[in-house]
Parts: structure tokens; sequence; C-alpha cells
């Protein structure tokens, strides 16, 4: 079922109040890592982790070899917590256990999520390596009927009919352009939109074409419903894709999508992110 009401809000309190008393950390602010941008929770001083499979209620990582842990510590002296590994709707989870962990985070006490992703570049102007500040979504699966917050709505987390023409906080994306712009990387920060397909299929030519036209920057399988989710409870979003490779629209290419190029990528862009990320920890703790 892609139903939300299959958790209840004292399955969320539950796990939120685990943690709670599982570590002494208050975090203001949740990261969600994309694919191959996971090491950025190695950095943090002062790690509680825990696997998901020992987390309460918490939906578990099935896939093999890959790192699933939620890790609180501190990155620039401010606390905040790591989700290591996220859950796709492609693996299989249904859209309320993609999105479980992000109502966690704000009985946790969270006010902001910041989520990166590996995308597909569809604007022609963008180069592999590019960093998108996403300004705003196209909800694909939400046109199909996969909108995380359909069903009972527990007013608790938010109200029936949410705004998301706000959906990604303009503050924070200005404050990370100036970031990047201090750090020298302006020459690879881009800003668009982030279109989600469910995958696990890369997209045709067709498709390609059809996004492009849709005015989608970017296209990936994630974040979406995270975002959705968060902008219900109230939480300020800031997101950010990784152009990892560019998709393809001509019929008379040779280039093929494939996983391996996205995680080569994804290697040659850490370094700078976890720079723009520790600039901008220390620059939202002054302001
Ligand atoms: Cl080309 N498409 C999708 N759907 N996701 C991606 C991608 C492309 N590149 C990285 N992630």
């Amino acid at each position: 079922s892609s139903n939300p009401s299959s958790y209840k809000y004292e399955d969320y309190r539950e796990t939120a109040d685990w943690l709670l008393s599982h570590t002494e950390q208050r975090p203001k602010i949740a990261i969600i890592c994309g694919s191959g941008l996971g090491g950025l929770a190695d950095l943090l001083d002062n790690k509680t982790v825990f696997p998901y499979k020992d987390i309460p209620h918490f939906p578990n990582s099935t896939v093999q070899g890959h790192v699933s842990q939620l890790v609180f510590g501190e990155l620039q002296g401010k606390q905040c917590v790591c989700m290591r590994g996220r859950f796709h709707f492609y693996e299989g989870y249904d859209i309320a256990m993609v999105t479980y962990p992000v109502r966690v985070f704000f009985l946790l006490g969270v006010e902001t999520l910041i989520i990166t992703n590996a995308a597909g570049g569809l604007n022609p102007n963008f180069k592999v390596g590019d960093i998108m500040l996403i300004k705003d979504h196209i909800n694909m699966p939400g046109f199909a009927g996969h909108n995380p917050l359909c069903g009972h709505n527990d007013e608790r987390f938010g109200v029936r009919f949410p705004c998301m023409s706000d959906a990604y906080d303009k503050d924070l994306s200005s404050l990370a352009k100036e970031t990047a712009e201090e750090q020298g990387c302006s020459s690879f920060i881009q800003q668009g939109v982030y279109c989600m397909l469910t995958g696990p299929t890369f997209e045709t030519i067709a498709e390609c074409r059809a996004l492009q036209k849709l005015g989608a920057d970017a296209v990936g399988m994630s974040t979406v419903p995270e975002v959705v989710v968060a902008r219900h409870c109230g939480l300020r979003v800031f997101g950010l894709s990784l152009i990892t490779n560019k998709v393809v629209t001509d019929y008379n290419s040779q280039e093929k999508a494939n996983h391996d190029e996205v995680l080569e990528t994804t290697g040659m862009r850490t370094q700078d992110l976890q720079r723009m990320h520790h600039q901008q920890y220390l620059q939202s703790a002054t302001t």
C-alpha cells in the first residue's frame, strides 16, 4: 500500500522517544544523504550511531553492502542527525516507509531538513559534476497517486492540504550559494527543478525529452516524498542534486545511463560538498 496510515502517530512517537532516551543529543538539523554521499556522516564529532535494525519501528534496509545507520553528532559544533542510507520506492518500500524517518526527525525536535541526491542532468547547460540547488520539484509519482500524504490526515503532523509553492527555503538556498562562492565552487553551482520518477529504470529518450518540456532540470529517484512530508510538518527544507550524468536525448548517441557513472561522479565531488556543508554550518551558527 502507498498509504501512510499504515503507521500511527504512536509508532513515530515511540521511535523518537526511544532515540531520545538513547542519546543526549537534541539536533535541530537532519541530513538525508544521497547515493554515494553518505561519507558526510563520518565527519561528525561525538558520534552516536544507531543501525536501523536496532531502532523500534524503523524500516530496515535490505540492500546488501549498504550502510544503514542513523548517526547523531556535531558538525562545526552544531548538533545534527544524519541518515546514512535512505529508503527508495524502487526497492519495494511503500511510500510511508520511505518517509518514516522524516516524521521521527520532527518529533525529535528537528527544524531543518537537508537532503541530497544524485541526479541526471536534463538542462543542456548542466555539466557532469555540477551541484544543483533545488528550487522546486515535480512530484511525478504524485501525478500517479503515490503521494505520501494520501490517507487519513493526522493534524498533529500538519494540515490536510499543505502548500507546496514554498517547499524549498529561499534563505537556506541563498546561504548555500554564498557558501559555494566563498569555497570557490561557483563555477559548478546551478539552480533548478528536480523531477522524481520512481525508477529503477533510467529514462527513455522520449521520456527525457518530455521532462525537459515540462520544465525539469534534473531527474532522480528520491527526495520528493521526504520533502512533501517534511513540509507537511513544517520543517524548513534545503535540497541539492549532484549531477552525476547527462541524460540521453539524441537517438544517434551511443551514451547509456548507468549506475557506475553515477558513483564515479559522487566520488569526484564528495570533498567539495563536504567543504560546503562545513562552511554552511559555520555560517548558520552565526545567523
Ligand atoms: Cl539519468 N535518471 C534517474 N531517474 N536517476 C538518476 C539519473 C538519471 N542519474 C542519477 N540518478
